[in-house]
């Protein structure tokens, strides 16, 4: 295995961890409505958030600390499982100045134009705040969220949450693309190498200064519809994504496809890191089906000219649109990763006093 496999993720660098760190296979995201009003009391928690993160993230755990409940301790046994955490900031953290930050504001972050193909529910949109926690253990990931809940408790609350999988193949080599819940892989064309992850993903001018190696998260959950998708032959699910179902081999000629509309040579040159997990999560009881799809997310250096136009040609052109219902979405600043002894976002509200 190589050292890239192998090694935990660092919390502190240039970038934050669990954004181009190698998709662990779960995830536990969440967002949070901030409660206090001054801006001093926003930099504690996110000092205090880091400070946890690093924490979580080293697997440092201590009997002690379960004892004294300071620790749920559901994760007392487990190794780190290459945890990951993700911290981000909503647009509404500068609206109306409530916080007097409203110069510092990113300057890619606004809220995502409606699209033709949504119907979200309000109660699963937003946020001021996120964790992406991602790691191989299904139960690390949630004790992450749920200890930065509690670091958050009186400054932040929960306003949503998604949970999260994927699973590569037991057959074949580890990184073989997982495939998502309409039963095709997804990722074979994503942005990996290093110099399209500079390129598409990392804020470099342009921006405030602070953001400087940060990027911007956006996220959409898209309930899949399966009883109409399980229906269509396998032929016709292949022309609508461009791909072949079993073997993966990409169909070059076909027109119109999901693949051929969001790729970037048909969309002046932007791409974007999809680090996208399929979710389930029970029934839907008025459509009588499965709740369960594809909880989107990608990082791009500005959604404004990445994510916004692809998702507006697919929303009117993709044949994919009529098995799927985006029913939430979310966008948020990524700052730059914390350098060791401070926490991520002090660029934004002062590293102390
Ligand atoms: C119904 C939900 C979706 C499904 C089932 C889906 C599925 C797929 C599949 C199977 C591929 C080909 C494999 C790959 O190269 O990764 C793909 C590619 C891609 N998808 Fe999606 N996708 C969905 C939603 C979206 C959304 C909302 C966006 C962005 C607005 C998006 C953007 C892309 C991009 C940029 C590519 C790569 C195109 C290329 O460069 O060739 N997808 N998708």
């Amino acid at each position: 295995m190589s050292p890239e496999r192998t090694a935990p993720p660092s919390f502190h660098g240039a970038h934050q961890p669990g954004i181009a760190t190698r998709q662990q296979d779960h995830l536990a995201f969440a967002a949070f409505d901030v409660t206090v009003e001054r801006a001093a009391e926003l930099r504690d928690l996110l000092a205090a958030w880091s400070a946890a993160a690093e924490r979580l993230m080293a697997g440092r755990r201590s009997a002690a600390d379960v004892e004294a409940g300071i620790d749920s301790g559901e994760a007392n046994e487990l190794a780190p499982a290459r945890l990951t955490i993700t911290f981000g900031l909503g647009p509404g953290l500068f609206e109306r100045d409530r916080l007097g930050l409203a110069d510092r504001a990113p300057t890619a972050l606004r809220p995502l134009p409606p699209f033709a193909c949504d119907a979200l529910d309000p109660d699963r949109c937003g946020g001021d705040l996120c964790v992406q926690a991602c790691a191989d253990g299904v139960q690390v990931a949630f004790h992450a969220v749920r200890t930065l809940a509690r670091v958050a408790a009186g400054a932040g609350a929960p306003r949503w949450a998604q949970t999260g999988f994927i699973q590569s193949g037991d057959f074949e080599d580890r990184g073989t693309t997982p495939r998502n819940l309409w039963g095709f892989r997804e990722g074979a064309r994503n942005v990996r190498l290093a110099k399209d992850v500079e390129r598409h993903v990392w804020v470099a001018g342009g921006d405030r200064a602070w953001m400087a190696g940060g990027t911007y998260l956006v996220t959409r959950r898209i309930r899949a519809r399966p009883g109409g998708w399980d229906g269509t032959p396998v032929g016709d699910q292949q022309r609508a994504i461009g791909r072949e179902k079993v073997s993966g081999a990409t169909l070059e000629e076909e027109p119109g496809t999901h693949m051929a509309i969001a790729d970037g040579r048909n969309n002046a040159g932007a791409r974007m890191l999809r680090r996208s997990y399929n979710y389930f999560d029970g029934v839907d009881r008025a459509g009588g089906e499965l709740d369960a799809g594809l909880f989107f997310m990608a990082f791009v250096r500005d959604p404004r000219r990445q994510f916004v136009p692809i998702q507006r040609r697919l929303a009117d052109e993709d044949r994919l649109s009529r098995f799927a219902v985006h029913t939430a979405s979310a966008v948020f600043a990524i700052p730059p990763g914390a350098r060791k002894g401070g926490f991520v976002g002090d660029g934004m509200v002062g590293g102390s006093g």
